[in-house]
């Protein structure tokens, strides 16, 4: 029996872990599950986790009001040796591209543990776009000994690096088995979303998000300005679940609280969230995760940014990158709002990034990749 560590400290990390941690937890006789939150975001991860029901083994708590990305690193991996050293997994599971991916995968690195990095090989190409995002995915595969890359995309990028072809499996995102799941149990009543007072049925609703450090500062500003113009049109209402970043939170409602057409709101819970995308018109975000689910959902995208490592939506025609110029976004929008044959066009519902069977895929990699060899006699 093999023992997973599983690291994990932001809400989309728990978002795409969780079904994984599931899994594994479901083959007690291949593994030997323990989970090890960072609390690199306090409030918006413990509601995934509970959504879930994944109760951590240890917790660091360590998220500090305004945490630099210095700051935050340097604790997790103070953090992390006292659990490896208790602990003593066979294999660290990592997810995506946060700081509690890097710091925990250089961690276990340091204490000779090898490490699976979920959601492996995705790039822009560019260091400085997502920053710090695409550094740490860098830095984790040159770290990790498995690889699973989510698309074929992933993959070539990760051979083009070097990685061996026999360390990467291409498995498709446990993000999609997340919001298939959830969005299934919506369907069938087996979860409930919120009661929506402020909902208006006559309206349509365009769903916002938006928290990347590049965008902080003048970018984010314009994107604000857009989305006034864009909550200027009576046919829409415009709803914005602000991230809690104080870069982002201040802002956003600074310059938005008061419209008459945007509703602000707190983070929403998973379940709650997956709701809106159901309802939605469209989405207009900057958030990675978003941009793999929405296809899924048969909504359409635009996206606060000039790169992404997610191209495949964009190649199939329901993502739109639409960076931070107030004229294109309000454009773009209005497009969307005004033309049926580019909205249905945007609309087709599909799924580039996985079908719902990556933990499945994920487990059998592991269990036959970490089964001990028979004990000598
Ligand atoms: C982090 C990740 C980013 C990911 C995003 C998902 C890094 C460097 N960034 O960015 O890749 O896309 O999470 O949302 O790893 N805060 C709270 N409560 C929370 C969460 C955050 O108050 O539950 C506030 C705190 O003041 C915290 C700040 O937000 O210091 C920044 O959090 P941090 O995790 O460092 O950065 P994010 O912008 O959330
Ligand atoms: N999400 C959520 N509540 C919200 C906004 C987003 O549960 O109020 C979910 C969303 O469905 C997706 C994930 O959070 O699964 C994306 O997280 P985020 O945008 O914070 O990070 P990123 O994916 O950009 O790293």
């Amino acid at each position: 029996m093999s023992r997973i560590l599983f690291v994990l400290g932001t809400r989309p990390e728990a978002i795409k872990l969780c079904p994984l941690i599931k899994r594994l937890g479901s083959q007690p006789d291949d593994f030997e599950v323990r989970v090890c939150v960072t609390a690199q975001h306090r409030d918006m991860l413990d509601p995934v986790l509970e959504a879930f029901g994944v109760r951590p083994d240890f917790d660091l708590d360590l998220m500090q009001p305004g945490q630099t990305l210095c700051g935050i690193t340097a604790r997790i991996l103070g953090g992390i040796e006292t659990v490896l050293n208790s602990e003593r997994p066979h294999l660290v599971v990592v997810q995506g591209d946060t700081n509690t991916t890097f710091a925990a995968a250089l961690g276990a690195f340091y204490r000779g543990v090898p490490v699976a990095h979920v959601e492996a090989g995705l790039r822009t190409g560019d260091l400085r776009q997502p920053f710090p995002e695409e550094m740490n995915r860098v830095l984790t595969s040159r770290i990790a000994e498995y690889h699973f890359a989510p698309t074929r995309g992933a993959e070539a990028a990760l051979l083009q690096e070097g990685v061996a072809p026999e360390r990467i499996f291409v498995t498709g995102n446990t993000g999609i088995d997340a919001v298939l799941w959830v969005r299934h149990a919506l369907e069938q009543g087996e979860l409930h979303a919120p009661v929506w007072p402020w909902l208006d049925p006559a309206r349509r609703l365009v769903l916002v998000t938006c928290h990347r450090r590049e965008n902080f500062g003048p970018g984010f500003d314009r994107a604000m300005r857009a989305l006034a113009l864009v909550a200027e049109r009576p046919d829409v209402q415009v709803v914005y679940p602000v991230h809690r970043n104080p870069n982002v939170l201040g802002p956003a409602y600074s310059q938005l609280s008061g419209h008459a057409n945007i509703v602000l709101l707190d983070p929403l819970p998973y379940v709650a969230f997956v709701d809106l995308m159901r309802r939605c018109w469209m989405i207009i975000t900057d958030s990675g995760g978003i941009q793999e689910e929405a296809p899924s959902l048969g909504k359409p995208v635009l996206v606060l940014r000039e790169k992404t490592e997610r191209p495949e939506a964009v190649e199939a025609g329901t993502v739109k990158l639409v960076g931070t110029d107030e004229r294109q976004i309000v454009a773009e929008a209005a497009r969307l709002l005004d033309d049926e044959r580019e909205y249905t066009r945007m609309t087709r519902v599909h799924n580039p990034y996985g079908d719902g069977r990556a933990c499945e895929r994920i487990a059998q990699v592991l269990a036959t990749a970490l089964r001990l060899p028979p004990s000598g006699g």
